[in-house]
């Protein structure tokens, strides 16, 4: 093979701190930490509370010691390179990166979150090559959430012929018939020649289907005019083509060969999805002809435990917990994410606004906006038009001076961008309640008269926390809305968005056919936005571990069909709830074991998606309630509280359908580690669920455990955490605190072998768990 594509994750150097000529290949890195990427150095940084309080780059950034700069260093040896072009490939490298090869600067990037290539060809040579990446993590203002910092994503080293496929230069366009059972697919590939080349190539375009069985193959000649660069544009068609959607994710593979006599030259494989979506205002929107409602939430790029670092294992658990509760759709809350994450919405079905930018010129990236932010939405574009789950692009959130002619030009101009390269509807989540703040009480028709000006550029209206507006919004202005942020629980009223009602925002999506779906505020607690002691935002729906919180029950009950039911109690003293105000849900616990509401009445509540519900306590039928009688479909029982049995059953046409059971648990015995894999292969990652039990297996959730690890083998320790976010352990020591009775630990399997994982508590019986690496 005479081009390679190389994972270059492996084997770098890594210093905390600024190191003068570390670029140079004669510097000695010796004392250097050896280290794989991707790698967020940021993770295992101490906390430092800062001064202040209040809003502060510290609470921004989850307390962690974020500040620095960073050197990361690799030598590398390449062989065979004379008529070759040389490529690195970053995922991001965050942030302010200066790029050397062998001494000399080969490129730079201000933006943290964007992936880039460089052609290092004219720095490379036969043999040992270095590479020094040098990162600035702290000359400017942090992002308003954790960023972390590193090379946190996979890079790359690509060796091709002089003529090769350009970077992000396939491109799949798909096409169905109105009886959506023949496609066209259009695959256009940008070919570069960097020589003088005249000579006939050909390219062939093959599709596969879901079971790489080979569908249809094309292929083109073409010989290289004058320009440097070909556009080649092969069509393909497919009857009866299987559709994806979130539902049902059927992905096709096109393969791209360039061939020279008979010689490969390149080839690139790209994923794509058949699908037909339609977004039409008071229409809402359909997907291949079905009508859908977006049931989303937003996230953040942090993974928890393992800070900014991408690994696929994270994202696909948390993204299938997601998937259990209904979720059908994400919102990449505000940056570009990891192209892996993409795949894996792509793979898993969701429906995806790919947002590039929080702030424009007022945030983070305000000194690198002029210069940089119509190269980084055009990349960011180029890399991810070829995702079916993509539905839309988003240009903005909350950006400064709304309403303002500056705001509306650049919106404009960022719209444009995106307009030349897709033709996906494009969005800007907005907060015309907000901004400007004059407008807070004032009357709706002021509102409509801002947003109608500040969305005539976008397809989508874009409104973060404005249900009660949607209606005067859908009269006044043609196009259609989508609650791009919403809290969990409650709305906002009228025009003022800081008095709150607790109708339920999603009950503003089902009555309005214009609104074609809510992105909560946020869908998992993540790291930043915090207030000390917590260390990260806590009012989401998952809590940081994954595991659901009462209130992902709700979710359930209100997102999904199969029967199910669930039941919590209203609990004050419920404690580490830090969500702010009119984010939170109402505090809530679900357990049998609440030593102050012993022999008191309380307020319990059931979340389901039956039609009826009929409780039991201790064996005694206490009532059966009507879901649509209540509020949001909350259903409430007030009871006299006591120990034992508490059992809810769900009730369809009068026939029970489901139920669920809590008990008191006894005293707390046992250790459990309950893996989310049996079977382990090289390098992959294992989540590990702690759960406190009784002699019983009944989680016990009223006491915590400081709980410590011990690893031997074959595997590393990545790291642990509870949902209680007030902690100071930090996330990557073998020790854990439980909350509710649960942790989560973390572990990377080495080459070969087995490994075996400890957890010991004083008054626990300890736990073990074992490995064999496959
Ligand atoms: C929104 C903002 C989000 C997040 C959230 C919670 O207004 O768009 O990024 O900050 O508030 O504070």
């Amino acid at each position: 093979m005479n081009y390679i594509t190389e994972n270059f994750n492996k084997d770098w150097k890594f210093f905390l701190g600024d190191a003068k000529n570390a670029q140079n290949p004669k510097y000695n890195d010796r004392t250097w930490k050896n280290t794989d990427l991707p790698h967020d150095w940021v993770i295992s940084q101490p906390f430092n509370r800062g001064p202040l309080e209040g809003w502060t780059p510290q609470n921004m950034q989850g307390f962690f010691a974020w500040e620095n700069i960073c050197w990361y260093r690799k030598f590398f040896t390449l062989e065979n390179i004379s008529k070759r072009k040389v490529y690195i490939y970053f995922g991001c490298a965050y942030r302010n990166s200066e790029i050397f090869i062998n001494g000399k600067k080969a490129g730079c990037r201000a933006n943290g979150y964007i992936s880039f290539e460089l052609d290092i060809t004219e720095f490379v040579r036969e043999g040992e090559n270095l590479i020094a990446v040098k990162l600035d993590n702290g000359c400017e203002a942090p992002d308003r959430w954790y960023s972390g910092s590193g090379l946190f994503r996979n890079v790359f080293l690509m060796i091709t012929q002089m003529t090769h496929i350009k970077r992000w230069g396939v491109l799949v366009n798909t096409e169905l018939n109105e009886k959506m059972n023949f496609a066209t697919v259009y695959v256009n590939t940008t070919i570069i020649k960097n020589d003088d080349n005249k000579e006939n190539f050909n390219a062939k375009c093959s599709v596969y289907d879901k079971d790489e069985k080979l569908i249809s193959e094309n292929i083109l000649n073409f010989v290289f005019n004058e320009k440097n660069e070909i556009i080649i544009e092969h069509k393909i068609q497919i009857k009866n083509p299987s559709l994806w959607s979130a539902e049902k994710p059927y992905l096709y593979k096109t393969l791209i060969k360039i061939e020279n006599n008979g010689n490969l030259v390149d080839e690139q494989e790209v994923k794509f999805g058949i699908r037909h979506i339609e977004i039409a205002y008071n229409k809402g929107m359909t997907v291949n002809g079905e009508k859908i409602k977006l049931k989303g939430v937003c996230l953040h790029h942090d993974c928890g435990i393992t800070g900014a670092t991408h690994y696929d294992e994270v994202w696909k658990r948390r993204l299938l917990i997601l998937k259990s509760i209904g979720c059908n759709a994400i919102r990449t809350s505000h940056n570009p994410p990891s192209e892996e994450f993409l795949n894996l919405c792509d793979e898993l079905g969701f429906y995806v606004i790919d947002e590039c930018f929080d702030k424009w010129k007022s945030g983070y990236y305000a000194d690198h906006f002029d210069n940089d932010a119509q190269r980084d939405l055009t990349d960011f574009i180029l890399r991810d038009r070829n995702h079916p789950s993509i539905f839309m692009w988003s240009v903005g959130n909350e950006v400064e001076n709304q309403g303002q002619d500056s705001m509306i030009a650049i919106q404009k101009m960022l719209v444009d961008i995106v307009k030349k390269l897709d033709s996906r509807p494009v969005t800007c989540a907005l907060s015309p309640h907000a901004n400007p703040r004059s407008l807070v009480w004032s009357p709706e028709s002021e509102l409509v008269k801002l947003t109608k000006k500040i969305t005539k550029d976008v397809d989508v209206i874009g409104l973060n926390y404005h249900e009660p507006l949607y209606k005067a919004y859908t009269d006044g202005i043609e196009k259609p809305i989508i609650g791009t942020e919403c809290y969990d629980y409650y709305s906002s009223v009228s025009t003022n968005f800081e008095d709150v009602c607790d109708k339920n925002p999603w009950l503003f999506v089902l009555e309005n056919e214009n609104v074609i779906g809510q992105f909560i505020w946020a869908g998992i607690d993540y790291l930043g936005e915090a207030s000390w002691p917590s260390k990260g935002w806590t009012g989401s729906i998952l809590d940081i571990c994954g595991f659901l919180k009462p209130n992902a029950y709700y979710r359930k009950s209100i997102w999904t069909d199969e029967p199910f039911i669930y039941i919590a109690f209203n609990d004050q003293s419920k404690k580490n709830d830090y969500a702010r105000g009119r984010w939170s849900f109402p505090p809530m616990t679900s357990h049998l074991n609440h030593e102050h509401f012993n022999r008191r009445n309380v307020n319990a509540v059931t979340f389901t998606n039956c039609e009826e519900a009929e409780l039991w306590i201790n064996g005694k039928k206490r009532g059966r309630r009507k879901r649509a009688d209540y509020k949001n479909g909350i259903i409430e029982w007030d009871i006299e509280y006591t120990y034992g049995s508490i059992e809810i059953k769900g009730f369809n046409k009068n026939n029970e359908v489901c139920s669920y059971i809590l008990k008191t648990a006894d005293t707390p015995k046992k250790i459990k580690l309950i893996p989310d894999l049996t079977e382990i292969k090289k390098g992959e990652i294992a989540h590990i669920e702690i759960n406190i039990t009784d002699k019983n297996d009944i989680l016990c959730q009223t006491e915590d455990f400081f709980i410590e690890f011990s690893l031997t083998g074959d595997a590393v320790f990545l790291g642990a955490c509870s949902s209680d976010l007030n902690q100071n352990l930090g996330f990557t020591i073998p020790k854990v605190m439980t909350n509710e009775g649960k942790a989560l630990a973390m572990i990377k399997a080495g080459e070969n072998g087995t490994f075996e994982l400890c957890a010991y508590s004083e008054k626990l019986e300890k736990a073990k768990l074992k490995f064999k690496i496959k």
